[in-house]
């Protein structure tokens, strides 16, 4: 949540940072503003503070209608709310005496520290962050790492800051816990960000600024300082991204972009995994070791990653025959869960930030378990504290609603289960390859899917006029269905909930009146009859029904209002095509209803705070 940014070099500092914040702009979009050091002369300098409630493009009209010397060095944030209202005092940078900062993640103990320094009169915000610049200029003698130090053990909760002191042009100062901050020293000048789409453009190598250490970013170099003032040199990481990958290519939107991204998205994930037809993890260095003793699985995610874990968790029973549990990384954080050194916990996240699931990680790995994180983003906290990173290569995905994430997420874990049976000696290697095979037949069934997007267009004004939907389906067709729910609730603003279609006469079906759309999934064989049942149901009570069923299901006359088949796959793996559907659905209902598909209000992609 929020993004920041800071660039100190050759170029103009104001475009490079309103270019990074419209790429970092996923994190946050309630305000955005930036600060640049303006020199008057050789010794005289001030640091300009320019922001706006909304979003990044109107912060570039207000920087074009400000006048402003040529700068070469600043920082810059867009916000997503915590304390304080959404106004232009809230807006970040703030300014204390000769300290700007901009700040991701939230000082907890902001409000002790205000009255304890009594901080209270010179306030302008009502931000915790504020406190923050406060106590770091409190402490500011002339020497900004000093400072920082002085500031940082009073600091309770999560930060990444990137940090300006008037009296030192052209110097950033970065430092950060918990919320990420990557950084690169490029031939066009030294930047930090929250993440690294904002770098992209100029560099492909970057490092993820430890823990509590300090960097000094100047136009030549950036050098860090570790807890005890002494040098450190970071481990350079290569990202294999482009900027095309960052960019909409021709589609109104990224979420289209990166609906129709996903066969491609799953080729990168499964083949170079795929050696002698079967699952090989050897080139991402988790043994077999890492699986045999295993009893128990316990998978921990947010969001649409905790549904793809929900997916799998059918999957991996059957074909292990031992128990898994998913929890919500929120409320595992919190329990006493009962895992131990047999447990294996997969962590599930997109970004690989996201502060619950990484608490989830530090209890999990407390508790003497296995962790395996299944990340898309290389280098990030989940992916560097866990005992063994599944990667998938998704490539960047900038829309919030995530969609390619979570198909690459389940072909992750489908090949971790398929290669945990045959390591366990619970499938054998015809199997094994019978299986993979299967799993590679979803991708054209993606492809199939794609070609009747305006199908799917069509099929949903329906729903662009209604309050409610409900999504049902049983088994393995009820985990898909939230996902689907989840979908379509966040970009439509539409109220829709999943449910196990045989629970629906224990409350819900009291909902179900005169055209309330009804997205009934039917995949699953062995429930088939009986979803059918429960579609006559609702059906009986006036509803408007979208089924999705495989091609070769027999439908009866009149029990769908619109009928949408997937190609005939076995059971396992028509979550596939079936997510690619009700991504569409939730797509086009949005764009008809006219909303910001890519940055749905309130909404940010990746949840650093709590
Ligand atoms: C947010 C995003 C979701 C995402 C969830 C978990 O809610 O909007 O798209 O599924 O966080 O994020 P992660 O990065 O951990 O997968």
């Amino acid at each position: 949540m929020c993004g920041i940014i800071g660039y100190t070099g050759p170029l103009e500092a104001k475009t490079i940072l309103l270019g990074g914040l419209s790429s970092l702009e996923y994190r946050g979009y309630d305000s955005a503003g930036i600060a640049l050091f303006q020199s008057q002369t050789l010794t005289s300098h001030t640091v300009e503070l320019i922001k706006t409630t909304g979003k990044v493009s109107l912060l570039k009209e207000l920087c074009d209608s400000t006048p402003l010397l040529p700068s070469g060095c600043g920082i810059g944030h867009t916000r997503w709310a915590t304390h304080g209202g959404v106004t232009t005092e809230n807006s970040h940078p703030h300014q204390v005496g000769r300290v700007t900062l901009v700040h991701n993640g939230i000082i907890e103990n902001y409000k002790t520290l205000a009255e304890t320094w009594n901080f209270s009169k010179q306030l302008r915000s009502e931000t915790d962050t504020e406190i923050a610049a406060c106590l770091i200029n409190q402490f500011y003698e002339n020497d900004p790492i000093q400072a920082i130090r002085k500031a940082l053990p009073y600091f309770e909760g999560s930060y990444a800051f990137c940090i300006l002191f008037c009296d030192h042009p052209g110097e950033i100062y970065a430092v950060r816990k918990i919320s990420p901050l990557v950084a690169a020293y490029t031939p066009s000048g030294s930047l930090a960000a929250s993440d690294l789409t904002a770098l992209l453009p100029y560099t492909k190598q970057y490092f993820v600024l430890p823990e509590q250490s300090i960097a000094k970013l100047t136009p030549y170099r950036i050098t860090i300082f570790d807890e005890n003032g002494d040098k450190i040199q970071p481990e350079l990481l290569t990202v294999n991204w482009s900027m095309d990958a960052a960019m909409k290519n021709g589609f109104p939107h990224f979420m289209l972009k990166e609906i129709h991204e996903q066969p491609q998205a799953l080729r990168n994930t499964i083949l170079p995994r795929i050696v002698d037809e079967l699952p090989n993890f050897d080139s991402d260095q988790i043994p077999d070791s890492a699986f045999v003793h295993v009893n128990k699985i316990q998978i921990v995610a947010c969001g649409t990653a905790m549904y793809a874990g929900m997916v799998s968790k059918s999957l991996f029973e059957s074909m292990l025959k031992i128990p898994v549990t998913v929890s919500i990384a929120s409320e595992f954080r919190y329990e006493d869960p009962l895992i131990d050194e047999n447990t294996l916990v997969i962590i599930i996240s997109q970004s690989g930030e996201t502060i619950d699931t990484l608490a989830a990680l530090r209890l999990a790995k407390e508790k003497g378990s296995v962790t395996l994180s299944i990340v898309n983003v290389k280098g990030s906290t989940i992916a560097r504290e866990s005992d063994y990173v599944f990667y998938t290569h998704a490539g960047p995905e900038i829309a919030v609603a995530s969609t390619k994430a979570y198909s690459v997420q389940l072909a992750a874990l489908y090949l971790i289960a398929c290669r945990m049976a045959l390591a366990c000696g619970k499938m054998t290697l015809e199997e094994g390859k019978h299986f993979l095979q299967e799993l590679l037949c979803a991708i054209p069934a993606i492809d199939m899917v794609l070609t009747k997007k305006e199908e799917i267009r069509h099929a949903v004004s329906h729903l662009t006029s209604v309050d409610n939907a409900f999504f049902i389906g049983r088994g393995r067709d009820y985990a898909f269905s939230l996902e689907g729910a989840l979908k379509l609730k966040e970009i439509s603003y539409i109220h829709a909930e999943a449910y196990a279609a045989g629970e629906l006469k224990h409350g819900t079906i009291a909902l179900i009146t005169d055209q309330v759309p009804v997205i009934a999934i039917a995949t699953q064989e062995a429930v088939y009859t009986k979803m059918i049942s429960n579609i006559r149901e609702v059906k009986a009570r006036g509803a408007f029904v979208i089924l999705i069923t495989k091609e070769s299901a027999s439908i009866e006359e009149g029990i769908a209002d619109i009928h949408m088949t997937i190609p005939n796959l076995d059971d396992s793996f028509t979550v596939f095509p079936i997510a690619v559907i009700l991504q569409l659905i939730a797509y086009y209902t949005s764009v008809k209803k006219g909303l910001n598909v890519d940055q749905p209000r309130n909404l940010a992609k990746s949840v650093t705070v709590e």
